[in-house]
């Protein structure tokens, strides 16, 4: 494993980047509506991060993405590409995923928007998914270990008796938008796998939940990730620093707690 530990340079342009790509959620936030296409909304995020934060939407043509931003609806896990002729209807989820490069460093962020009213269960997945998140960043120190973060997640999902993707994890991030370590968001690490927290490490957390079994399957485009059994599913994502004392959240939105 080869974690970087960035420099004071390095963390004043990640908390740059981690702050464009909140602010790409904030903006697109009210753009979230019944009748929008999820093609509409890479299109208004595209020209924000392209024209006012002079900022490069990373997913475009990464490994051959071929759009700006990541959009997720309903039991679309993960890695949904925006589409022209997708329309968002009343009761909907979508998680909306932003990564920006602005001046060489990533800043990686998504959340859930509810599309009008959501059903009982999409809106307890979907705050559960956040808190889980959240429960989970409150772990990030100096001398935590990476393990904690995936046990927890975990626990919480079992307790609620809803499951966790294993497919996709949290990721390292800097110059490179997916670098060590891996964040696992289930119990999966062993003794020789697991990493000791250390100041100047930067990651995401970005769990994936399902109200019904862990499986996903990859739709023939090559990108989107469904659930086997076509339950709905959640995610949110922040991008992470560790500090001398805990955690800095550097895609933190202002509505946000930390
Ligand atoms: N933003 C995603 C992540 O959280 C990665 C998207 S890669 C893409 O890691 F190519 F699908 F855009
Ligand atoms: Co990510
Ligand atoms: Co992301």
């Amino acid at each position: 494993m080869n974690v970087r530990i960035k420099t004071p340079e390095e963390i004043a342009k990640m908390r740059v980047a981690g702050r464009l790509a909140a602010e790409v959620l904030e903006m697109i936030a009210p753009h979230v509506q019944p009748g929008i296409t999820t093609g509409a909304l890479n299109d208004i995020c595209h020209r924000y991060i392209t024209e006012e934060q002079d900022a490069i939407p990373a997913p475009l043509n990464y490994h051959g993405f071929p759009k700006s931003i990541c959009t997720s609806v309903n039991h679309v896990i993960c890695h949904g590409i925006p589409d022209e002729n997708k329309i968002l209807k009343k009761g909907d989820v979508v998680n909306i995923d932003i990564t920006v490069i602005k001046d060489g460093y990533h800043g990686d962020t998504s959340k859930m928007f509810y599309v009008g009213e959501p059903s009982i269960l999409a809106r307890r997945l979907t705050e559960f998914t956040r808190d889980a998140l959240y429960a989970a960043i409150a772990l990030v120190k100096p001398g935590a270990r990476i393990s904690e973060i995936g046990q927890l997640i975990q626990k919480m999902a079992d307790k609620e008796r809803f499951s966790v993707v294993q497919e996709y994890c949290g990721h390292g991030i800097g110059q490179v938008f997916h670098e060590d370590p891996q964040i696992l968001h289930y119990d999966g690490y062993t003794p020789r796998s697991d990493l000791v927290l250390a100041p100047g490490m930067c990651f995401t957390i970005e769990p994936m939940i399902n109200a019904g079994k862990r499986h996903c399957r990859l739709l023939k485009d090559g990108w989107t990730v469904v659930t086997k059994d076509h339950s709905l599913s959640a995610q949110w994502e922040h991008t992470l620093l560790v500090t001398e004392t805990g955690v800095e959240v550097l895609t933190r939105r202002s509505e946000e707690p930390f």
